[in-house]
């Protein structure tokens, strides 16, 4: 074994040569409210896609989807509703974005990762900082195929809560994608135009019927964002470099999006208290 070879060991998932279409990996990772979270990660080859699932300690199921296939990147938060003060069993979001380049490793080499100890809870080697995201505009669900097919089927139970953001809209827009897909939702207080009426972060809105800002923070713990590589060596020192494990990442998005009622964003009064 070469140096990198036994760290990527240590990491506990190992790097197999062997092609694999579809398969599964479910890791053990520590959430920030310190509860542990089992994340099952999954890649399809034939899609070209992984999908990140892990359900958090307030009982929300987060799902994220890189599509490969098309560049892009689909959030989805399946939030449970307070029965209590009218709201239904729970609440669907869904936040669609560009996927860039090395944000994540492959599908194909995903595919070919394999869990070594699956009991011991991981933490990721890499920690990125928080994303902000100004989910400024909203998709129609019975369009989004051009966009991506798994918008179709993540975010039907969100229907009108499919955000999206104006910079990847105009990115798309340039890529030939139809423009009907979009739909421009209010703006907030410091870019809307003057004579539009300013609109309050949920926050500091006391009235559950009036529209407002609302912001929704998560986390995805463990993902291989990196292939390494090793070098074989020869009897010349060189050898062709090639993959053999993967860099671990956790990385954070905050996502500020228009609701209609402030009914909808419950979990932004709570964080004041
Ligand atoms: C979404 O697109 C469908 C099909 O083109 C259309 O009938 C519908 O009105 C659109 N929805 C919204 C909210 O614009």
């Amino acid at each position: 074994m070469f140096p990198s070879c036994i760290r990527a060991f240590f990491l506990g998932v190992i790097f197999l040569s062997t092609l694999g279409h579809c398969s599964e990996l479910r890791v053990r990772v520590r959430l920030a409210d310190g509860q542990v979270a089992e994340e099952v990660l999954e890649a399809d080859g034939e899609k070209d896609a992984i999908t990140l699932e892990f359900k958090q300690g307030d009982g929300a199921l987060i799902t994220f989807v890189a599509d490969f296939k098309q560049d892009v990147k689909v959030f989805r938060a399946l939030i449970l509703g307070e029965l209590e003060r009218g709201q239904s069993q729970y609440q669907a979001l869904c936040f669609v974005s560009r996927l860039n380049h090395n944000e994540i490793i492959p599908s194909e080499s995903m595919a070919r990762l394999r869990q070594k100890n699956p009991h011991a809870i991981r933490l990721a080697e890499e920690r990125r900082g928080l994303d902000q995201l100004n989910m400024n505009m909203a998709v129609n669900l019975s369009r989004s195929g051009q966009l991506s097919s798994h918008i179709h089927n993540m975010c039907s139970e969100a229907q009108e809560a499919i955000y999206t953001r104006e910079t990847d809209v105009k990115y798309w827009l340039e890529r030939g994608v139809e423009g009907s897909l979009f739909e421009i939702l209010p703006q907030s207080v410091d870019v809307a135009p003057a004579r539009a009426p300013a609109l309050a972060p949920c926050r500091s809105t006391k009235d559950l019927w009036q529209p407002c800002f609302c912001s929704y923070s998560l986390r995805l713990e463990w993902y291989p964002c990196l292939l390494k590589y090793c070098r074989n060596r020869d009897t010349t020192g060189k050898g062709s470099p090639y993959k053999c494990g993967i860099k671990s990442c956790s990385k954070g998005y905050h996502f500020t999006y228009y609701v209609a009622q402030k009914q909808l964003c419950l979990w932004d009064e709570e964080t004041e208290t």
